[in-house]
């Protein structure tokens, strides 16, 4: 599933489907070419969805619908057996096309029943699947790979991809990890449905995203099936696998919260898993309804890790968290993994959103107003000579994504806005904006039409102080 554009498109019928995705320029190219018109005109998809943050990540010519995979990983010999399924749709006439995978040993790769010619270039898997594929015609990529996935480092030197544990791996995979453990169009454009089935020794515990389907144990093996029934990017992807103490309840207003920690993080994480449920509802009340069939948190022992991730349903903590980031993580099930980003420069929709939604909460818990902790000294308390002013909220660079900027910054700019366009305004926008972009892409320039909309006001002025320009802002 890619834009919204594709999304339309994915409901049409594939004549339909095939013209709904031809551009103005395709058309005309076309048309001007020689040759049968009705003819299919092949040529490789693009290696790259030319995010400059990442320019090798994702690629083009296909949209993803579904990601079936299947492995046995035994954290003991950290060697990991998997088969991973790819449902796509062609979205251009393709002699060639790339998937991201940084994954061991590939055995074999098939397109539909037949096996490809396949080659590895860096991240850049390049699959030449024979027949050709046309315009809209579904097709799967079957890939079967062996042996240990990588521990991949970010442009901030940060690790994540499949982190092992001392009972287990740690699976976080924002912004490029997922790569690590199954091929992918790896970006967050281009969503799609996931199924797990994971096989591990017996007594350890694999926690996916969405709901368990089944858990079967035989021969000193169990299988976890998890199925993610709601269109996921792949940074949201996990199974994070190890010892684990399982709990599952429900929320007064009816969400089910599958949590699971690690016994030796127990008692420090309890106070913030105990607040799930009010975390949750409190957020469906402001927010509009959670969006996924499942919620709940996976708080793990991963050291080297040393942030959280929002995983979508399975928020991923590599250590016990207090409530302020069980609500971070929580908030962004909302905004970051039902409303996503599809280019990674906008990353402050994702961090900011979370970041100020636990602002409302410390508020809403009697704690600090939001006002207060926009005056803190984290946030607009700090000196203008100070250098976090100088980066810009909505273009951090991949360096500082997950840096200070696009966290404080970013909230005080959603704090900022509610003075500018009033409470009324402000709650309407953010609300409409979950549900009008519920599982799909948006940007920054989506925002601030959607901020003008609701308001009647003219932005421009605002949003360029706050997002666009560096410096510390003195009037908005
Ligand atoms: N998105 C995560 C959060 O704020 C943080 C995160 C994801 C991160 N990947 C990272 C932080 C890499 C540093 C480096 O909840
Ligand atoms: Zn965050």
């Amino acid at each position: 599933m890619t834009s919204s554009r594709s999304r339309r498109a994915a409901r049409l019928g594939g004549a339909a489907l095939a013209a709904a995705l031809l551009t103005a320029t395709q058309a005309t190219t076309a048309l001007a070419a020689p040759g049968n018109p009705g003819e299919p005109r092949y040529s490789a998809g693009a290696p790259s969805l030319g995010d400059p943050y990442f320019p090798d990540q994702g690629n083009g010519g296909y949209d993803v619908r579904h990601y079936d995979v299947t492995f046995t990983y035994d954290p003991a010999t950290k060697v990991m057996d998997a088969t991973t399924v790819i449902t796509a749709v062609a979205t251009q006439d393709l002699d060639r096309f790339d998937l991201d995978f940084r994954g061991p040993q590939i055995t074999s790769l098939k397109v539909g029943k037949h096996p490809a010619a396949y080659r590895r270039d860096g991240q850049e898997l390049v699959v030449t699947p024979r027949p050709k594929l046309k315009t809209g015609e579904a097709f799967t990529v079957t890939v079967t790979y062996a042996g240990t996935p990588p521990v991949v480092t970010d442009p901030d030197g940060s690790i994540e991809g499949w982190v092992p544990t001392d009972d287990g791996a740690f699976v976080p995979g924002e912004p490029q990890g997922a790569p690590a453990w199954l091929p992918a169009n790896d970006s967050p454009a281009d969503k799609a449905t996931f199924t797990f089935r994971a096989t591990v020794p017996e007594g350890v515990t694999v926690v996916g995203n969405g709901r368990l389907v089944s858990t079967t144990t035989a021969n000193g093996k169990t299988t976890f099936v998890w199925d993610s029934a709601e269109p996921m990017a792949t940074y949201l992807a996990t199974v994070t696998l190890g010892n684990f103490v399982v709990n599952e309840t429900t929320t007064p207003g009816g969400i089910p919260v599958y949590t699971a920690v690690d016994p030796r993080l127990v008692t420090q994480s309890a106070a913030a898993v105990a607040r799930i449920p009010d975390i949750l509802d409190y957020f469906s009340s402001i927010f509009g309804p959670y969006p996924f069939n499942q919620a709940g948190a996976v708080i793990d022992r991963a050291p080297d890790v040393g942030y959280a991730l929002e995983s979508q349903t399975k928020p991923i903590f590599s250590s016990a968290p207090g409530v302020g980031t069980m609500a971070h993580e929580l908030a962004h099930q909302w905004y970051g993994d039902s409303v996503s980003v599809g280019k990674w420069s906008d990353i402050w929709l994702n961090e900011g959103f979370a970041t100020y939604a636990t602002w409302l909460w410390t508020e809403h818990t009697g704690g600090a107003t939001a006002q207060q902790t926009f005056n803190g000294s984290g946030n607009y308390g700090r000196a203008a000579t100070s250098s976090f002013w100088q980066i810009v909220t909505a273009d951090p660079g991949p360096e500082d994504m997950f840096g200070n900027v696009p966290y404080n910054r970013g909230a005080m700019t959603l704090h900022a806005l509610r003075g500018k366009i009033g409470d009324a305004a402000f709650f309407t926008l953010i609300k409409d904006w979950a549900s009008r972009q519920r599982y799909g892409n948006a940007s920054t320039a989506d925002f601030i039409r959607a901020a003008e909309e609701v308001s009647g006001m003219d932005l421009k002025a605002f949003f360029d102080v706050w997002l666009f320009q560096k410096g510390k802002p003195v009037s908005w």
